[in-house]
């Protein structure tokens, strides 16, 4: 151990880290980044084939991006947002304006994903107090979606692993069957699929519209729940239904915002109108901390009132709408025009995912998902029965190991290894990953 991680294991405490399981394997210490790749001290390289945890879309330090950050840095780098604002927040917010599915014309910005999240529950339930409507309280989510580790965030998240001893301090959550088409919660195949597990919201909808606030999902990939990739349909229905029974819709795009799903938006695949966006992550191309809400001018409006009314929205976030942050997402979204992203993405989706379904052959791979760039491969003990392989066999951290010798960070999801590759990515590249990858997975014993 060298004395950076020695001083590292002193004073940090790392997100979502057993820190006793440090003593065994340290973090890498990472010095620089170009690119897809991390470097570390002595020059070894590893690709980031998740993104620095899905933020990363452009490469990292992009030469244009860090120019805006710098340039902005010297002109104005923090303003508060309460009775000031500036020409990043303006420009940006007028950008994300036209970006984003046509109903949403409002942006409330705040600093990171679970902040976006925590909002947009917030405005939901004041929204609906603001309209004397009391009686809603009551939010609607799905099992095994992830929406963020703020007590709000948390208690509209489905992952009981991350959350269950914080359970008694949750907002009120009914928790939904989740699309998880390979292991239909309803116990369907594929082929007699009809959305059966739309059913138990529908009913919930039916009974209880007048208690619930809103529905908050994430479009088609459901991410650290496991990468599941769901049907149009569902969202297509799930969202005729809040609209029907007067809820609203919350969409969760901090994961898949930003061209990784091969559209702008996950959003973007189908047609539909929420009453809330959350975006972070990809919003600055993964550098620096910024997330935004957006939502209608019919919730802003309920808002919008004498101040004795009583109906202002009480919430802030110190480094709100910073103007370096915002400087970096402007320069993020002139890359998506200048290198015309969205003209070379479908090539490359196109190449990645069908070395994916090469996966599909291993005798422990039970699934293969993909939506555009982003690609998950689910182990199983059998694959005939799809037996979950045992928590204790912590066949992830074995790839993980394997995949840093082989300059790959695969960060598992339990049992799912998944890529989330960045939109700069080449094919060589995407070959390369898959390929060792590929061998690592076929290496295993069970
Ligand atoms: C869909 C989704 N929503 C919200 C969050 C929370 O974002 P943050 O970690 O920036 O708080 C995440 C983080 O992974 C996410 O995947």
């Amino acid at each position: 151990m060298n004395d950076w991680i020695k001083k590292d294991l002193k004073y940090n405490w790392h997100p979502y880290t057993q820190m006793k399981d440090c003593r065994q394997m340290p973090p890498l210490f990472i010095e620089r980044a170009k690119g897809f790749k991390l470097y570390d001290k002595t020059g070894n390289f590893y690709y980031d084939t998740i993104s620095s945890w899905w933020c990363n879309i452009h490469g990292h330090s992009h030469p244009k991006i860090t120019a805006a950050i710098s340039r902005q840095a010297k002109q104005l780098d923090h303003v508060l947002f309460a009775g000031f604002t500036h020409r990043g927040a303006i420009e940006l917010s007028e950008r994300l304006v036209d970006l984003a599915p046509v109903n949403l014309k409002r942006v409330f910005y705040s600093d990171n994903g679970s902040t976006a999240v925590e909002t947009a529950l917030k405005m939901s339930f004041q929204y609906w107090q603001n309209n004397n409507q009391k009686k809603k309280k009551l939010f609607l989510a799905l099992d095994r979606g992830y929406h963020g580790d703020t007590i709000g965030a948390m208690s509209v998240s489905g992952v009981d692993l991350f959350n269950r001893v914080f359970k008694p301090l949750f907002y009120q959550t009914v928790k939904l069957p989740s699309p998880y088409c390979y292991r239909c919660p309803m116990g369907k195949t594929k082929a007699a699929c009809r959305l059966d597990c739309l059913k138990p919201l529908e009913t919930v909808l039916k009974d209880r519209h007048q208690e619930i606030c809103a529905f908050i999902l994430e479009p088609l990939l459901m991410a650290a729940g496991g990468m599941i990739v769901y049907p149009k349909e569902y969202l297509v229905k799930a969202a005729e239904l809040t609209k029907k029974y007067k809820v609203h819709l919350i969409l969760d795009e901090v994961a898949t915002g930003f061209g990784r799903t091969g559209r702008m938006f996950s959003a973007d695949h189908v047609s539909v109108d929420p009453d809330f966006m959350c975006l972070s992550k990809g919003l600055t191309s993964g550098t620096l901390p910024l997330s935004v809400t957006l939502t209608t001018d019919k919730i802003y409006e309920a808002f919008y009132a004498d101040y004795q009314d009583k109906k202002t929205f009480y919430h802030g976030h110190t480094y709100t709408a910073n103007p370096i942050a915002c400087a970096a997402a402007k320069a993020s979204l002139d890359i998506f025009n200048e290198d015309d992203i969205f003209k070379s993405l479908p090539a490359k989706i196109k190449f990645f995912q069908k070395q994916l379904e090469k996966f599909r052959d291993l005798d422990f791979v039970g699934d293969v998902r993909s939506l555009g760039l982003v690609g998950a491969i689910e182990l199983v003990k059998n694959k005939k029965t799809k037996a979950v392989l045992p928590f204790q066999r912590r066949i992830g951290i074995e790839i993980y190991k394997k995949g840093l010798n082989q300059h790959l960070i695969l960060r598992p999801l339990g049992n799912v290894i998944y890529f989330y590759l960045p939109l700069c990515v080449t094919k060589q590249e995407i070959k390369f990953v898959l390929d060792k990858s590929y061998q690592i997975i076929e290496s295993l014993t069970i």
